[in-house]
């Protein structure tokens, strides 16, 4: 999917562990970008589209995983690819600012890093899906993996985790880990924000960044 300057919108990701906040971070994001006038699509991965939703189901529950790392991965590549042809292309086209909560680095973190499929695989999913859709900003929103558990438990109340919050700590390290990792890799498209600090100044650090790169 080709990008059309100067009416092409802009994209921006959230990114990073369990209960780092990051649902709630691309919310306040998409409010306060709506406010500045600005035409919004707030979205998510795994779903985002309707087919994609209903994958999204399949992943959460833990039904795809048993036929391994590798095939999950392609499920989410399978999502991914239909959430960008059905609703974030076309509103990049449109000049909509698209807000979406985890993209591409959640695949490469939890599939690649952690579960262990092979970059050049992932790599290949990302050519075929993404192509050269990358986001022009990335927020890696970053916590200690058990404060973040400890956050996502507290939100769950009760309820039982999915297949995701459901692995063992040192899986949620390595996680986090991936996420610095791509920030490093990658620092003119992803930023690291302090995501152990209190919601507004997380919301604060965020806003900064998209008012010095993007202008809105
Ligand atoms: P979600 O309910 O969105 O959790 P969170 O609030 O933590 O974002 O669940 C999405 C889960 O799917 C999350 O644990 C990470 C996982 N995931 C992957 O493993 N690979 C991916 O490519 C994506 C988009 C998500």
């Amino acid at each position: 999917m080709q990008r059309h300057a100067p009416e092409a919108g802009r994209f921006i990701t959230f990114e990073g562990g369990e209960g780092s906040g990051k649902s709630t971070q691309a919310g306040i994001l998409a409010n306060r970008l709506a406010r500045a006038g600005r035409n919004v699509l707030a979205t998510r991965e795994p779903g985002g589209s309707p087919a994609s939703e209903e994958i999204r189901e399949a992943l959460l529950s833990g039904r795809v995983w048993q036929f391994g790392p590798f095939a999950e991965a392609l499920m989410f590549a399978v999502a991914r690819a239909d959430h960008i042809e059905g609703q974030i292309g076309q509103a990049l086209h449109e000049g909509k600012w698209v807000v979406c909560d985890r993209f591409l680095d959640s695949t490469r973190a939890y599939q690649g890093a952690t579960a262990g499929v092979p970059r050049g695989l992932i790599n290949a999913l990302e050519r075929l899906t993404v192509g050269g859709l990358l986001p022009d900003i990335t927020f890696m929103l970053d916590i200690p993996a058990e404060e973040g558990l400890a956050r996502a438990a507290e939100r769950r109340s009760g309820n039982v985790p999915d297949r995701f919050e459901n692995q063992e700590l040192t899986l949620h390290e390595r996680v986090r880990r991936a996420f610095l990792d791509i920030a490093e890799e990658e620092p003119d498209r992803c930023v690291v924000i302090d995501a152990s600090q209190p919601e507004a100044m997380v919301a604060e650090d965020v806003w900064e960044v998209v008012l010095q790169r993007l202008s809105p």
